[in-house]
């Protein structure tokens, strides 16, 4: 097992785009040691995105899993949704470097990938790559410490003494 056994698990979300890859995903989570709570869609009927990627950011922010996978055509859709929730911090990501950036600067907790854009063997690499790399904190931790500070300021009555 890699660096991610202590992550084990994963909260999986697809929009009928997203489908077919969630499920290859899932099956590679689980062939390598991870629980998974997959909240949908379970098969390829057109669905909205923002349904599934609520599910799986509302599963992560409140710790009912560690992080949070979600697949629709770009990405784009189920990143946007996924930061509407406090304490979430998607990332849709192409390749294995923004995965890793995402992770290692960002403490993304969450990975969106872009199934009409990306192909299996390199979904399953980001996949492998993001839950690998741990958060460098530091200065880092700064600056996501700042996007947090940004939620509580749009939310007076909560989180705040
Ligand atoms: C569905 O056609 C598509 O819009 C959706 O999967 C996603 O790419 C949105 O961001």
């Amino acid at each position: 097992m890699y660096g991610v056994a202590r992550m084990s698990v994963i909260a999986l979300g697809a929009d009928h785009a997203g489908f077919t890859l969630k499920e290859d995903l899932k099956a590679w989570l689980i062939e390598h040691g991870h629980q998974v709570i997959d909240f949908g869609t379970h098969s390829p009927e057109s669905v909205d995105y923002p349904d599934y990627a609520g599910q799986v950011a509302e599963s992560v922010a409140a710790a009912k899993a560690e992080r949070g996978v979600l697949v629709c055509g770009t990405g784009i859709g189920m990143a946007m949704t996924a930061n509407k929730l406090p304490g979430i911090r998607a990332a849709a990501c192409g390749d294995t470097f923004t995965a890793r950036m995402s992770r290692e600067h960002n403490d993304a907790n969450i990975l969106a990938l872009g199934a009409r854009l990306t192909a299996r063997e390199t979904a399953v690499e980001i996949l492998k790559t993001w839950l690998e790399t741990e958060f460098a904190g530091g200065r880092h931790a700064r600056r996501v410490e700042k996007i947090a500070e940004l939620e509580r300021a749009r939310r007076p009555r909560e989180g705040r003494e």
